[in-house]
């Protein structure tokens, strides 16, 4: 005989396993999902905007080209999407957290640091250099920055979400309305050092 104890055990470990195997968006009910009584074809399956980067420059800032479900609706319930990020030298994607997917990062061409900060505040730093692929964990904070004096840097990631969000630190915590008590408190910092930030920001 099995008892109640051993059941209530079992229950929570498939569960467990249950939740453990969401690691993407909900699924949908159906093959993809357009909007009623629309007409589709493959083109709605296909996204040219990174056309423009065969043969052309690199820009003068760091840029990331995104194919979401914004950019590219039927991916709508897919659970993955694309940046392209394009590093001049000396850029930086400054730190910055994807809400709802991790990050998989393939580097191209040039050279990348990067890093993570997990939930008990270790950091993960890496130098990465040509065919190197770099893996930032949903939600965790992290940044990439092309330190090379000479050499433009080029990466594609992959997102394990349609929409995977980005909330950039600087401009989440210093360029919304934050009261600013609450950040001089929280940075154990004074008004001014708290002002000086902020107007570097809206610059
Ligand atoms: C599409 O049509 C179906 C059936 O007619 C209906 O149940 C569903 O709510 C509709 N969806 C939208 C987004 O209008
Ligand atoms: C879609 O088209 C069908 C047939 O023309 C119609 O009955 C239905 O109400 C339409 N649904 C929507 C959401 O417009
Ligand atoms: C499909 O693509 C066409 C243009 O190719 C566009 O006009 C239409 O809105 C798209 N439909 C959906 C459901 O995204
Ligand atoms: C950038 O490169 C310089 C010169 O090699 C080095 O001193 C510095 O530590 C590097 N910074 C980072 C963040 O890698
Ligand atoms: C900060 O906010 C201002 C005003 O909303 C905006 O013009 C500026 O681009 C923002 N700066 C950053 C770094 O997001």
């Amino acid at each position: 005989m099995i008892s109640k104890e051993e059941i209530k055990l079992n229950l929570i470990f498939v569960f467990a396993i249950f939740y453990s195997t969401i690691a993407g968006d909900p699924d949908i009910l159906a093959d993809f999902v357009v909007p009623n009584n629309t007409t589709i074809d493959a083109n709605n399956f296909t996204f040219t905007g990174m056309r423009q980067l065969v043969g052309g420059e690199y820009p003068t800032t760091f840029t990331a080209l995104k194919v979401s479900m914004n950019e590219l609706p039927t991916l709508y319930g897919q659970s993955i999407s694309y940046a392209v990020l394009e590093f001049p030298v000396g850029a930086i994607n400054p730190v910055h957290i994807h809400p709802r997917a991790s990050e998989l990062m393939f580097l191209v061409s040039g050279t990348l640091q990067v890093g993570f900060v997990d939930t008990s505040n270790n950091l993960y730093k890496q130098s990465l250099r040509i065919g190197d692929i770099f893996v930032f964990p949903k939600g965790l904070i992290h940044f990439q920055y092309n330190n090379d004096t000479t050499e433009p840097a080029l990466a594609i990631s992959a997102f394990g979400s349609a929409n995977a969000g980005t909330q950039l630190i600087p401009t989440s915590v210093f360029n919304t309305s934050i009261f600013e008590g609450i950040l001089d408190a929280s940075f154990h910092s004074t008004r001014a050092t708290i002002r000086k930030i902020k107007d570097g920001l809206k610059a």
